[in-house]
């Protein structure tokens, strides 16, 4: 299947035709997903084009929004004369400067800074069915024109201070946002439906998604093996999670770090690694009547065989998928990862 990139830490995309042989060799059968950790959607994508039913829910609302340009917007309603048209400041309209004025040599350079502004506001006068779609290009854009496609380090200066021009991560932080809004367009109206699926889309925390499906897929963060000090999602995110709530940035930027972390959206559940077995109990009592499909990694803290236990106590079998290495290239200390899925049955 043809799937559209994602930049984002941790999604799946690499794994899903793994995902789904696994469920097909176990012969489990369901006709509705809650996709609850949902990220980029991209599960929720691959299971609606299998022909599920989804509900596909995330913590963070930016990524709500990348769902439902990729779920629930229809292909050709946001068209690349749209995507120009967010680029422009329009006559009449009178235009904040927030992250200008807070950002400065942050994360973008002053022109893109100002063209972020310009942006986000121009999505509010937006009619709903395109709103969506809008936020796509931008935070694809917004991604790819970061070092490592992160917010959680103040590190501008890794892209402008890079000499080799054309080396490849130089050449596509400098692409300009009206190329960059031309292609993600193009591409999201390559990768929209034509019919749009069954598709629920909720932003809450997992543990607060009253909803229900034959089967609940949970990805939840990961944690190392060794105790460290942990880089939660909103830390990574907090900026495009802070453009869904522009006006309110100003109120939230934590000034001490350096980085300026604007503190909208931010939640511990499930991002604190004592509390992790307790979060997961909790969640596995709530959807016991499921099916349950867990993905985690073989270098992580719970291991494996913790979380099974888990699992375990609701659920009367128990598969435990490997999926294959997927270490990161240049990290000696990942080279044996495992990706795992376990099936509660
Ligand atoms: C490992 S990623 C999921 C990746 C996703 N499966 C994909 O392929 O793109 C974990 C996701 O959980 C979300 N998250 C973190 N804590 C959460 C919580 N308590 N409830 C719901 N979502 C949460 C994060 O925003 C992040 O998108």
């Amino acid at each position: 299947m043809n799937l559209p990139v994602t930049r984002y830490y941790g999604s799946k995309r690499r794994l899903l035709d793994k995902i789904w042989a696994a469920l097909t060799i176990h012969q489990i059968e369901f006709n509705s997903v809650l996709d609850l950790f949902g990220g980029t959607g991209i599960v929720s994508y691959y299971m609606a084009q299998n022909g599920k039913s989804i509900i596909y829910n995330d913590v963070l609302s930016f990524n709500c929004e990348i769902a439902k340009a990729l779920l629930c917007s229809p292909r050709g309603s946001f068209t690349e004369t749209d995507a120009l048209t967010l680029l422009q400041r329009e006559e009449g309209r009178k235009y904040k400067s927030i992250i200008a004025d807070n950002f400065n040599q942050v994360y973008y350079t002053p022109d893109e800074d100002e063209i972020i502004d310009i942006v986000v506001q121009n999505i509010q006068y937006l009619e709903d069915e395109k709103k969506a779609s809008a936020y796509y290009v931008l935070f694809q854009s917004c991604m790819i024109k970061r070092p490592f496609n992160l917010f959680h380090r103040k590190n501008l200066n890794l892209r402008t201070n890079f000499v080799k021009a054309n080396f490849g991560n130089k050449v596509t932080w400098e692409q300009s946002f009206k190329d960059l809004f031309l292609k993600f367009t193009k591409e999201l109206n390559e990768f929209q439906f034509e019919i749009l699926p069954n598709v629920e889309i909720t932003n809450t925390s997992a543990l607060n998604c009253c909803k229900h499906a034959d089967l609940v897929y949970i990805d939840t963060p990961y944690f190392p093996k060794r105790e460290s000090s942990t880089i939660t999602y909103h830390n990574r995110y907090h900026f495009l999670e802070g453009l869904m709530y522009y006006a309110e940035i100003p109120n939230h930027i934590d000034r001490r770090k350096v980085n300026m972390e604007i503190g909208v959206g931010k939640n511990l559940e499930f991002e604190k690694r004592s509390n992790y077995i307790r979060d997961l109990d909790e969640l596995i009592y709530k959807h016991r009547n499921s099916i349950i499909a867990l993905s985690y990694t073989t270098e992580g803290y719970p291991s494996i065989q913790e979380l099974e236990e888990v699992i375990r106590k609701y659920k009367q079998t128990t598969h435990i998928c490997y999926l294959g290495k997927h270490g990161f290239a240049l990290n000696r200390n990942n080279a044996e990862r495992q990706e795992v899925l376990i099936i509660g049955l």
